[in-house]
């Protein structure tokens, strides 16, 4: 399905970078687990108490400067490779840029990415990498809080790069849905999306998900052995 597809769309969630040592957010020792939504990632949380909130933030900022891609993630750079550009498109729910930096080109970050900052003021937008941020960062602009450029609970994802995302997903004739447990929407909305256009759909998780009953295949196991086995089965 892979090899005869003439575009390919990716979804992936936060098991592609469990093997990157990434916390996942449901399950057991998932991120989920330790915090409340509701303390940490609404717009109420942050309005109520942004220290804490950056707390949550600047922690997993800091463990993002000692993680690295893994081979998930590489073998998903080499498999846009093999794409004409514009036929590939990886689709993810992560914010920790780790696709970017395995060398993946065309990602749609849906949910926004920890590495940038917005001001809550005059809006500005900066990459900001890895560096420490302060317990409160404030902007160099116009001196207003800066928030995590993610998307939160209850907020919309951001609109042109959804609009993206859809319409390559309407355009694919596969779907890889890698790492996601499909519960969140409108991102595991995707996946019903690819089953109404008839495009085939191949999930990648250890576990049976919502996605699973939707999946013309399923590779059950970790996605940093299985994507790079997949790709080996790919004519040359
Ligand atoms: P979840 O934590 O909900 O699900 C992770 C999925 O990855 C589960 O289905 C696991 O079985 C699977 N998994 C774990 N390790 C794996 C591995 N090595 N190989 C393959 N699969 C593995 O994470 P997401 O689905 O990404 O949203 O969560 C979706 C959204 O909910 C996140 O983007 C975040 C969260 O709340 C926001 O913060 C807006």
């Amino acid at each position: 399905m892979v090899g005869a597809a003439r575009r390919l769309a990716v979804l992936t969630g936060a098991g592609i970078s469990a093997e990157s040592g990434i916390a996942t957010f449901r399950g057991a020792g998932g991120l989920w687990e330790g915090y409340r939504v509701e303390d940490v990632a609404t717009p109420r949380a942050f309005q109520r108490d942004p220290a804490l909130v950056w707390r949550f933030y600047n922690l997993r900022r800091a463990n993002l400067a000692s993680v690295a891609p893994n081979p998930g993630h590489h073998a998903l750079a080499m498999l846009e490779r093999r794409f004409p550009p514009g036929n590939f498109t990886l689709i993810t729910q992560n914010v920790d840029g780790l696709h970017q930096a395995a060398g993946s080109r065309n990602v749609l970050e849906i949910h926004g990415a920890i590495r940038r900052v917005r001001c809550t003021g005059c809006g500005l937008n900066e990459d900001r990498g890895t560096a420490p941020l302060p317990d409160l960062p404030k902007c160099e602009r116009c001196g207003a809080l800066l928030r995590p450029d993610v998307v939160w609970f209850e907020e919309m994802l951001p609109a042109d790069v959804w609009r993206r995302a859809d319409e390559a997903v309407r355009a694919s004739n596969c779907l890889l849905v890698v790492g996601t447990s499909a519960v969140v929407y409108p991102a595991a909305g995707l996946i019903d999306v690819a089953r109404a256009g008839g495009s085939d759909i191949i999930e990648v998780n250890l576990e049976t998900t919502p996605a699973s009953c939707h999946a013309d295949v399923i590779l059950r196991g970790p996605s940093g052995q299985l994507l790079p086995r997949l790709l080996d089965l790919l004519p040359s």
